[in-house]
C-alpha cells in the first residue's frame, strides 16, 4: 500500500516536553508579573456641553513607574486626573486600579482611601499649624484636628515624621508656621501631607508652576525618590523639570494621547512641536 507523504506528519510532543511546558507555566504563574499594571485607562471619553474634553483616552502605568503627561492647555490633563480619583464621571471607556477595582464605580473618599493621592495645582496646607502639626493632622487620617493634635504621639508616629520631613527637604522647617514657607516649601509640605496617607499611586498636578529654579531642579529629585516606592503621574509644562525626571512621556492633545515615550523621542515628534512645544 502506498503511503500518502503529501499530508503534513502528525509529531505528538514527547511527553518530557509536556511536563516540561507545565512546569514552566506553573512557575510563571507564581512569579510576580513583570511592570505589573497599576493603573488601567481604555477607551476613556467625557464630554462636557458637547465639548469633548476626553476622546478617547488610553494610559497604563505600571506599579512602581513615574510617568510625566504633558501636553497643550486645555488638552485633557487635569480631566484626566479628575476621572481617575473619582471627581469627574467619564461617558465611557474602563479605569481600573490595581487590577480589578473599577474606578468609575467608587467615589472619591472612596478612592483617597483605597491609595490614590492627589495633589493640586494650589498647594492646601493649614497655614495656621506649623509644619509638623500639618503631618501630624495628615497622619491621622479621620479624626479630628483637635483629637489628632492632642492625642499621645507615638514612636511610630515620630518616626514616620522624621521620614516624611526629611523626604520633602522641610527637617529644618518643622516648628515653622507652614503660613510662613515659600510657595515651593508649602507645596512640598503638601506633597509631605499626601505621602502620610502613604499612597500607592500619586497624581501631582503642575508641581513646580511658580517655584524658583532651585526650587523645580529639588522637587524634581524629590519626585524621584518618591517613586522609589509607589507609582506617580505628574503633569507639568516646564520641560527643564521633565527631563530632569527621566521617565516616559506621554503627550495628551484634544483629549487623547497624542505621542508617548522617552521625551527625545516625544519632543521631536512633529505633531508634538506642531501642537505642543513649537508654540
Ligand atoms: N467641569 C467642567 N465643565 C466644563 N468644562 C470642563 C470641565 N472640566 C474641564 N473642562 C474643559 O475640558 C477641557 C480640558 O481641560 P483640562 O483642565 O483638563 O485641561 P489641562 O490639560 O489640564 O489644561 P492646563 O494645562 O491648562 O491645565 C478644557 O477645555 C476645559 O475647559
Ligand atoms: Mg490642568
Amino acid at each position: 500500500m502506498l503511503q500518502d507523504n503529501t499530508a503534513p506528519a502528525r509529531i505528538s510532543p514527547h511527553p518530557f516536553a509536556t511536563q516540561m511546558a507545565e512546569r514552566r507555566a506553573a512557575e510563571d504563574r507564581l512569579r510576580p508579573p513583570r511592570g505589573e499594571t497599576l493603573l488601567y485607562l481604555n477607551g476613556v471619553s467625557k464630554t462636557f456641553d458637547g465639548f469633548k474634553a476626553i476622546n478617547d483616552l488610553s494610559l497604563v502605568v505600571a506599579r512602581g513607574e513615574m510617568r510625566a503627561i504633558i501636553g497643550p492647555n486645555g488638552a485633557g490633563k487635569t480631566t484626566m486626573m479628575d476621572i481617575i480619583t473619582g471627581k469627574t464621571r467619564p461617558d465611557t471607556g474602563d479605569v481600573y486600579f490595581a487590577g480589578s477595582t473599577d474606578l468609575t464605580r467608587h467615589d472619591e473618599a472612596e478612592i483617597a482611601s483605597m491609595g490614590i493621592g492627589r495633589k493640586f495645582q494650589k498647594p492646601t496646607v493649614f497655614e495656621g499649624h506649623t509644619v509638623e502639626d500639618n503631618l501630624r493632622l495628615a497622619l491621622s487620617g479621620s479624626r479630628s484636628i483637635f483629637a489628632a493634635l492632642l492625642h499621645k504621639r507615638t514612636e511610630t508616629e515620630n518616626t514616620r515624621i522624621d521620614e516624611i520631613l526629611a523626604t520633602v527637604r522641610l527637617t529644618d522647617k518643622r516648628g515653622a508656621s507652614a503660613a510662613d514657607l515659600s510657595h515651593g516649601q508649602k507645596q512640598w509640605l503638601e506633597i509631605g501631607m499626601l505621602l502620610a496617607q502613604d499612597p500607592e499611586l500619586l497624581l501631582v498636578d503642575e508641581p513646580v508652576a511658580g517655584m524658583t529654579d532651585a526650587e523645580t531642579e529639588e522637587t524634581a529629585r524629590l519626585l524621584r525618590e518618591i517613586a522609589q516606592t509607589r507609582s506617580v503621574v505628574v503633569v507639568e509644562h516646564d520641560m527643564h523639570f521633565v527631563r530632569m525626571l527621566g521617565v516616559k512621556v506621554t503627550c495628551l492633545h484634544e483629549g487623547h494621547v497624542l505621542a508617548e515615550g522617552p521625551l527625545d523621542a516625544v519632543s521631536a515628534d512633529p505633531r508634538v512641536i506642531e501642537v505642543y512645544l513649537g508654540r
